[in-house]
C-alpha cells in the first residue's frame, strides 16, 4: 500500500458514521423547484412559528450591552438555575444547577451523553423506528445499535421485549418521548416498566425529550423523574422545537456525577460552551408564560387533524400521534418499499416526505409527513395527493 492511501483516510472512528438521508430528499426537491414545479413540503423537522418575539429582543440587549465574551463552559449561572428550577418543577426530575450543562441543541446533549457513556463493543438498546441520527452516535462510540420494536414492546410488555434483546454487552437505552417519526408517547406505566428494566439489568439511560412541550394525548412523563431513575439517567433537552429556536443551536442536558463530568469534558474540547448572548436568550425563552403552549399545541392540533383525516380519506392508513409534529402513515398500498413510495409521492405529486426504512427497518413500509406548516400548505399537498395519486 502506497503512504498517501494510509495517510489520506479518515480517522477509523468515522468508518461507521453516516450522512442523514435528508439531504438527498433536500436536493430531490431543489431539483423538481429548478424545472418549475411547486413542491409540497412534509419532510421538515422545524415548526413552522418564528422565534418569539421576546427572546429576539433578549439576544438583542445581551449584543446592545456586551454581554458577549466567553462565559463558564457549562453555561452562565443564571441560566443553569433556571434550568435546574424548570426541570424541577415540570419534568420533576430533582436536580440541581451542577446537574445541568447548556450545550449546542439537542444534538450535542445526545453525541456528549453517549460518548460519555458507551464504550466500544458496547451495546445500546434502542426503541425503533428511531430517530436517524441515534445510529450514528452509537457507532461514532464503535458500539452496537440494537433495534427494540416498539411496538412489539407495547403489545407484549417493555420488561418482556426489552428482556429478548439485552446481552451481557447492554450497556444503555435510549429511550425518546414523545418520539421521532411515529408520535408514540410513552405512558407514565411504560416509563416505569423500562426504569424498572434499567434498574434490574443495571442500565444507563439517554432520554431524549426534545418534543415535550408537543402533546396532544397523554402527559409527559421524564423518566429520571422516577425513582431510582435519577442517577442513571442523561437527559437531553433542546429548545429548537419548543421556542421555535431550531438555528439557535441551543439545548441543555440533565445529568448527576459523574455523567456530569463526561459532558463538560466534551463541552470543553468541542465548542468550549455556547454563545453568550444566545444564553441571555435562552433564559427569556425559560420564562416565556404558560399559556404559550397551550396556543401552540392548538395550532398543532388543527393541522394534525387535517393532515391525519386526509391520509386515512386517501387509504394511507395512520395511527394518530399523541405527540411531536408528524403523521407516520402506512403507505404499503402506494409501495412496500418505503424510498419506492416517497419517489411515487414526488414524481406524480409534488409532495415531499421521508422514507420510513430511513428510521431504520421498523419503518420500511411507511412515510413520515411533518404537519409543522400552514393549513394552506396542508390543503394544498392533500389535494395534490387526491388528483394525482
Ligand atoms: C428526536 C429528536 N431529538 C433531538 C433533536 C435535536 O434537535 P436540535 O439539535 O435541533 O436541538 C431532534 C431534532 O430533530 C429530534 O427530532
Amino acid at each position: 500500500m502506497s503512504t498517501s492511501e494510509t495517510a489520506f483516510r479518515l480517522a477509523a472512528r468515522l468508518d461507521r458514521v453516516g450522512f442523514s438521508d435528508i439531504v438527498t430528499i433536500r436536493n430531490r426537491v431543489m431539483e423538481i423547484r429548478s424545472r418549475g414545479k411547486q413542491v409540497y413540503q412534509f419532510e421538515g423537522g422545524e415548526p413552522f412559528t418564528n422565534t418569539p418575539e421576546h427572546i429576539k429582543e433578549a439576544m438583542m440587549r445581551a449584543l446592545a450591552e456586551d454581554r458577549t465574551r466567553y462565559a463558564p463552559s457549562s453555561g452562565i449561572p443564571e441560566l443553569r438555575s433556571s434550568i435546574a428550577e424548570k426541570v424541577r418543577e415540570r419534568n420533576s426530575i430533582p436536580a440541581s444547577e451542577q446537574d445541568v450543562i447548556v450545550m449546542s441543541g439537542g444534538m450535542q446533549c445526545l453525541f456528549a451523553a453517549f460518548q460519555s457513556v458507551v464504550n466500544p463493543e458496547d451495546e445500546v438498546l434502542v426503541f425503533s423506528p428511531y430517530w436517524t441520527p441515534i445510529k450514528d452516535l452509537v457507532a461514532h462510540c464503535r458500539a452496537t445499535l440494537v433495534l427494540v420494536p416498539t411496538e412489539t414492546a407495547r403489545r407484549d410488555g417493555f420488561v418482556e421485549t426489552l428482556s429478548r434483546y439485552v446481552t451481557e454487552r447492554t450497556r444503555a437505552i435510549y429511550y425518546n418521548t414523545p418520539q421521532n417519526p411515529t408520535g408514540v408517547v410513552f405512558t407514565g406505566k411504560e416509563a416505569e416498566a423500562v426504569a424498572q428494566f434499567a434498574r434490574s439489568r443495571d442500565l444507563i439511560v439517554i432520554a431524549d425529550e426534545a418534543y415535550e412541550d408537543i402533546i396532544f394525548d397523554g402527559e409527559h412523563v421524564s423518566i429520571a423523574s422516577i425513582e431510582g431513575m435519577f442517577e442513571r439517567t442523561i437527559t437531553c433537552y433542546t429548545l429548537s422545537k419548543s421556542y421555535s429556536m431550531t438555528g439557535w443551536r441551543m439545548g441543555y442536558a440533565v445529568a448527576p456525577e459523574p455523567w456530569m463530568t463526561g459532558l463538560k469534558k466534551m463541552t470543553l474540547y468541542s465548542t468550549n460552551g455556547v454563545s453568550t448572548p444566545g444564553q441571555w436568550a435562552a433564559l427569556a425563552a425559560l420564562s416565556t408564560p404558560g399559556d404559550f403552549f397551550e396556543k401552540l399545541r392548538s395550532e398543532y392540533l388543527r393541522r394534525r387533524d387535517l393532515l391525519l383525516s386526509g391520509l386515512n380519506e386517501l387509504g394511507l392508513k395512520c395511527e394518530s400521534p399523541a405527540g411531536a409534529f408528524y403523521a407516520f402513515p402506512d403507505v404499503t398500498s402506494v409501495s412496500t418499499d418505503s424510498r419506492a413510495a416517497a419517489e411515487i409521492l414526488l414524481e406524480r405529486a409534488q409532495v415531499a416526505t421521508v422514507p420510513g426504512i430511513v428510521f431504520g427497518e421498523h419503518g420500511e413500509g411507511h412515510l413520515r409527513f411533518s404537519f409543522s406548516t400552514s393549513i394552506e400548505a396542508i390543503e394544498a399537498g392533500l389535494d395534490s395527493l387526491r388528483r394525482n395519486l
